[in-house]
């Protein structure tokens, strides 16, 4: 009887745990934590730098990579003088294959004029705005793209 009580009351602790309520974003001061509902990683960013973020991306990157970072379809085709297009930058192309350094370095260096024409922004945006603008970028990606993107690069 007492076997059967203790488990009854394990198992009812397990249920308890697997229905709490997940954290809202910004909780949990910015540091990723596991969705109990999906098994995913929560992002928990800071909304504030998000929007700054937003502010940053608004004010330089839509020309090329759109509104909302969704660029255009033939991102893929090259343009007649070899280089590519402006690619997406959400979960739809493949800045989610990148780390975070990577994605800081290619803001902040652009990609050399041969190569392509991502322009470098290193002197006219401060680290704090390319670090705000790379959040913003991993915002826009779904749940379950970030949450490859985190155990690739973070979750080791
Ligand atoms: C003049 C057009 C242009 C502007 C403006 C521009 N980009 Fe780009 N960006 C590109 C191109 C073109 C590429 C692809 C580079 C290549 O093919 O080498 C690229 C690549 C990138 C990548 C790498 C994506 C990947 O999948 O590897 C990131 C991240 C990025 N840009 C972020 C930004 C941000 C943030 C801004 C604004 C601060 C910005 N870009 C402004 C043209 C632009």
């Amino acid at each position: 009887m007492i076997i059967r009580n203790l488990l009854f009351g394990s198992l009812a602790a397990i249920f308890f745990i697997g229905c709490g309520d997940s954290p809202s974003p910004g909780a949990n001061g910015g540091k990723p934590t596991i969705n109990n509902k999906t098994g995913l990683i929560e992002r928990n960013f800071d909304l504030a730098q998000v929007k700054r973020g937003e502010a940053v991306y608004q004010a330089n990157c839509t020309g090329c990579h759109g509104q909302n970072g969704e660029a255009t379809p033939d991102w893929r085709k090259p343009n007649p003088d070899g280089k590519y297009p402006p690619p997406p930058l959400d979960s739809s192309a493949h800045a989610w294959h990148h780390s975070t350094e990577v994605l800081k370095k290619t803001i902040l260096k652009g990609t050399p004029p041969e190569i392509g024409s991502m322009p470098a922004w290193e002197g006219k945006l401060t680290e704090q705005q390319i670090d705000d603008v790379v959040v913003w970028i991993k915002s826009l990606w779904s749940d379950e793209i970030y949450d490859l993107w985190y155990k690739n690069f973070e979750g080791k």
